[in-house]
């Protein structure tokens, strides 16, 4: 059994393309319930997803507010960009309706965002990328978000973007020895590009990695995506 603590509770949840995952985090971001998970509906719209997060939470206990990661751009709870989710959360006020739903204080963000916020050291320029569905991005100087930055739809090699290139489709369209040497480049260019001084890789398909990482790079676990959840409500 994992230690209760009777602090302020945070039901943090993480929306991805394959995989709805939530866990109830204390005041400290600790985990405070083992992680539960359902397939994400499909097609994956709003109103299916709500329900699935609504009936992970039943299986939760009791919380006092929730975290969201959204695959997607999140500008003040409403979902902005969905590329692989379904074109009908457009202008989908997440944040609000979940609050209504859960009758609990929401808060909503990009789930890159999210996955650096529990990963990185805070020092210098760290920038985090994420190997799932899609390929997420976040950029950070001294633990400070630079915002909205989407890297996977930005234009890699052979006329594709990072997602084209190393998304979940391409990985099994091209299998794990193309994708790997995709990889290796992928972080040769955006080292020279950011100069960071980490580059963290995060999300389901790291461990399909098959290279020795260079150095200032590091894989960060999954969970990640739900612990830094509790960022959110440090104001
Ligand atoms: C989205 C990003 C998201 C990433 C990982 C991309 O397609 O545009 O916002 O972070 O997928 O889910």
């Amino acid at each position: 059994m994992l230690e209760q603590d009777r602090s302020t509770r945070t039901l943090a949840v993480d929306i991805g393309g394959s995989g709805i995952k939530v866990m109830v985090l204390n005041e400290k971001g600790e985990p405070q319930t083992e992680r539960n998970r359902l397939e994400t509906p499909q097609p994956p719209k709003p109103e299916p997803i709500l329900e699935a997060i609504a009936s992970l939470a039943g299986t939760q206990g009791e919380f006092d507010r929730v975290s969201v990661g959204f695959p997607g751009v999140v500008r003040l709870g409403v979902i902005k960009t969905a590329v692989n989710l379904d074109p009908s959360w457009i202008d989908f006020d997440l944040e609000t309706t979940l609050k209504d739903r859960l009758g609990k204080p929401a808060r909503v963000a990009n789930d890159a965002d999210i996955q650096g916020l529990g990963a990185i050291a805070g020092i210098g320029v760290e920038l985090v990328v994420t190997l799932g569905t899609g390929f997420g991005s976040a950029l950070f100087v001294d633990g400070i978000l630079v915002p909205n930055l989407e890297l996977g739809h930005h234009p890699f090699r052979k006329g594709e973007s990072y997602e084209q290139q190393l998304g979940r489709f391409a990985l099994d369209t091209v299998g794990s020895k193309r994708w790997n040497r995709r990889l290796e480049k992928a972080i040769v260019y955006l080292q020279n590009l950011f100069n960071c001084d980490c580059l963290y890789i995060g999300g389901g398909n790291t461990k399909k990695i098959a290279f020795e990482l260079p150095p200032k790079v590091k894989i960060v676990p999954n969970i990640s995506g739900l612990l830094g959840g509790i960022a959110l409500w440090r104001d």
